[in-house]
């Protein structure tokens, strides 16, 4: 065991879960910690195909909400800088230095518009979804007021049944707005089919995103034909990319989970009914899991329940083990099933987490791990922020 348990005034334990050079047995559980190895291969995976298909990457930062793993996907990974979904993740990132920031969702909120238009001003490329016109003209006197200027996409709603306008008419209205707005930029269109990333089999993906780019691309023609070609039609997520890469109408990805790879990602299936984890993209993070108790020969019991880990999408898989499966969990405790007896008190297992966006939210750091040992420490910048 290492026993040096401060460096630079942070404590192990009270302040962080691990610091740099202890062995990967010593970090304090439960705590999310990356391969670093495998994030890097995904990250540089997904930067190969954007330059390979002539594409633009503005990565997901929700999904990580970490200034670190975002500047090592735009130092390695071919990304232009980050989207995120609330104005205090945009602060966040931009206080971290990020540079390009796509808020991919409306901002209504009169202080939050307020807040969202001082961005610029602190040496970041702001640009905003729009789906009504009485958000432009807010939009346009906040950038007005702070002498910045706004970029903006009209979100059509593409298939999600969420937010952005239906129709290619509505589109063109807003982005004739936008154009004639002060302080604003017409930029495009965003168009996420967040309904179809995690569909299961391929057929069922691609038929859904060949919906959304018929769509899509009725929209980018009328915009055309109203003189308002969109320079960036933008959307995109781990299940569906290659879609819209090859859909001759979308420019800019915005993926996500490729670099941490959940269960559920793991689980959809390429098109020769092959999982995601097994051809596509390596799981990166894991929720490190110490066993506290072992009370029934066949019963162990690990310290990461519920408020280590999102259950929307189910129960973490322990990874790298056939023989042991997590079945149950409390508050701090989960129940792990393990019929022939192999683990022991204090043992550590590799959870992998149903969905990675909402767990990562609930924790303070990431513990990068190389070799088995501890390489780095990296805060969940934007961790709870979500104002
Ligand atoms: C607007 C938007 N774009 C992109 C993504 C990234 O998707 P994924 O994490 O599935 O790659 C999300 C995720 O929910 C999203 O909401």
């Amino acid at each position: 065991m290492d026993m040096k348990n401060t460096l630079a005034g942070l404590e192990v334990g009270y302040d962080v879960p691990a610091l740099p050079g202890m062995a990967e047995a010593d970090i304090q559980t439960p705590c999310l910690i990356l391969d670093l190895d495998a994030l890097e291969r995904n990250v540089r995976k997904l930067g190969e195909f954007v330059k390979a298909h002539g594409m633009r990457l503005r990565v997901h930062g929700k999904m990580h909400k970490s200034v670190d793993v975002a500047k090592l996907q735009i130092a390695i990974g071919g990304a232009v800088g980050v989207c995120c979904q609330k104005v205090s993740e945009a602060e966040a990132f931009v206080r971290g230095g990020i540079g390009d920031i796509l808020v991919s969702n409306q901002v209504r909120d009169a202080m939050k518009i307020d807040r969202l238009a001082r961005l610029p001003g602190l040496g970041a490329a702001v640009t905003v979804c729009v789906d009504d016109a009485a958000n432009v003209g807010e939009l346009s006197a906040a950038a007005v007021r702070h002498n910045a200027t706004l970029g903006c996409l009209v979100e059509l709603d593409c298939g999600m049944d969420r937010c952005g306008v239906a129709t290619p008419e509505e589109v063109v209205a807003l982005a004739r707005a936008i154009d004639a707005a002060p302080g604003l930029t017409f930029e495009g269109v965003q168009a996420y089919h967040g309904a179809a990333q995690h569909i299961e089999d391929y057929a069922g993906r691609k038929a859904a995103l060949d919906k959304a780019i018929a769509l899509v691309k009725e929209t980018a023609g009328a915009l055309e034909a109203a003189g308002l070609k969109p320079p960036l039609v933008s959307g995109a997520g781990t299940g569906t990319f290659a879609f819209e890469s090859g859909s001759g109408v979308y420019n800019e990805l915005q993926c996500g989970s490729y670099a941490f790879m959940d269960a559920d990602y793991g689980r959809i299936r390429d098109k020769d009914g092959k999982r995601l984890d097994e051809t596509e993209w390596e799981h990166a993070l894991f929720i490190l899991t110490g066993v506290m108790s072992h009370p029934k020969p066949n019963r162990a019991i690990c310290d990461a329940g519920l408020k280590a880990q999102s259950l929307d999408s189910g129960l973490p898989v322990v990874f790298g083990r056939d023989d042991v499966r997590y079945i149950r969990c409390s508050d701090e405790h989960g129940t792990i099933d393990d019929p022939t007896g192999a683990l022991k008190v204090n043992d550590k297992l590799r959870l992998v987490p149903g969905h990675c966006d909402p767990t990562c939210n609930m924790h303070d750091w990431y513990v990068g791990v190389r070799d088995g040992r501890v390489e780095t420490v990296w805060p969940v910048s934007a961790r709870g922020k979500g104002y």
